[in-house]
């Protein structure tokens, strides 16, 4: 079983929709698939709420301290990955959100990034000891966002992840709608976000994958 947590001790910068939309992108590639909701507004649990699709990721609203007994219960199920939507909250939060993480991805918002809460999410990453990697999220059409956002990377001495999320109306209408973005927009470029963005994590986590085309399993 793999686990990655979303974390970013910032509200708004696309957790619970990159959580979300991995998870179905999992699912689609044929994965057991639990989404850990740990943020108090419960946002991924009501999207599930909403949903009506039967190839549904598994998702559960708890409290941070149940996190242990959680994973450990999904890994006798059978579950292949694990998605931790981290709430904004606090450092704790985050901490133990990483803390179980084989990767965590920190989603950052492109226009107005704020450079000192990525430093603070960083710092908590970095005292735990997980891989991770920083990943642009509301990417303009253009915009010298994306070189400024790869150079605070690097002060930071982070990995920046190469897909980057754009700025896309159907990430919020397909969210709003209890669907991910692949499931609204299936031809559409937040679609090939997500494909590649799962290719990453994937990758990442060191597994194998295989198949063809952009469609890459985690074996
Ligand atoms: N890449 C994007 N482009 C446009 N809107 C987005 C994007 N990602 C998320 N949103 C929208 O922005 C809002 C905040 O995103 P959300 O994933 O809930 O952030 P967080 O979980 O970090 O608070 C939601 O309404 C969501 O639908
Ligand atoms: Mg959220």
């Amino acid at each position: 079983m793999k686990v990655v947590s979303l974390i970013a001790q910032k509200g708004g910068v696309g957790k619970t929709t990159l959580s979300t939309c991995l998870a179905v992108q999992a699912v689609q590639d044929g994965k057991r698939v639990l989404v850990v909701d740990l943020d108090p507004q419960a946002t991924a649990s009501f999207w599930s709420d909403i949903r009506k699709k039967p190839d549904d990721p598994a998702v559960m609203s708890i409290q941070p301290v149940r996190l242990p007994a959680v994973l450990k219960a999904a890994e006798d199920a059978g579950t292949d990955i694990v998605i931790i939507d981290g709430a904004a909250v606090s450092k704790e939060v985050a901490y133990s959100a990483a803390e179980v993480a084989d990767l965590v991805l920190i989603p950052f918002k492109a226009a107005v990034f704020d450079i000192n809460s990525v430093a603070q999410t960083v710092q908590t990453v970095k005292q735990v000891g997980s891989k991770f990697a920083l990943v642009l999220t509301f990417v303009p059409p253009q915009g010298k966002e994306t070189d400024e956002a790869m150079g605070i990377a690097e002060q930071l001495g982070s990995n920046f992840c190469p897909v980057l999320i754009g700025n896309r109306k159907a990430y919020f209408r397909a969210q709003s709608t209890g669907l991910a973005v692949q499931e609204f927009e299936p031809d559409g470029k937040a679609a090939d976000e997500i494909n590649a963005l799962y290719t990453y994590m994937a990758d990442q986590l060191a597994v194998r994958t295989k198949g063809k085309g952009n469609a890459r399993k985690l074996a």
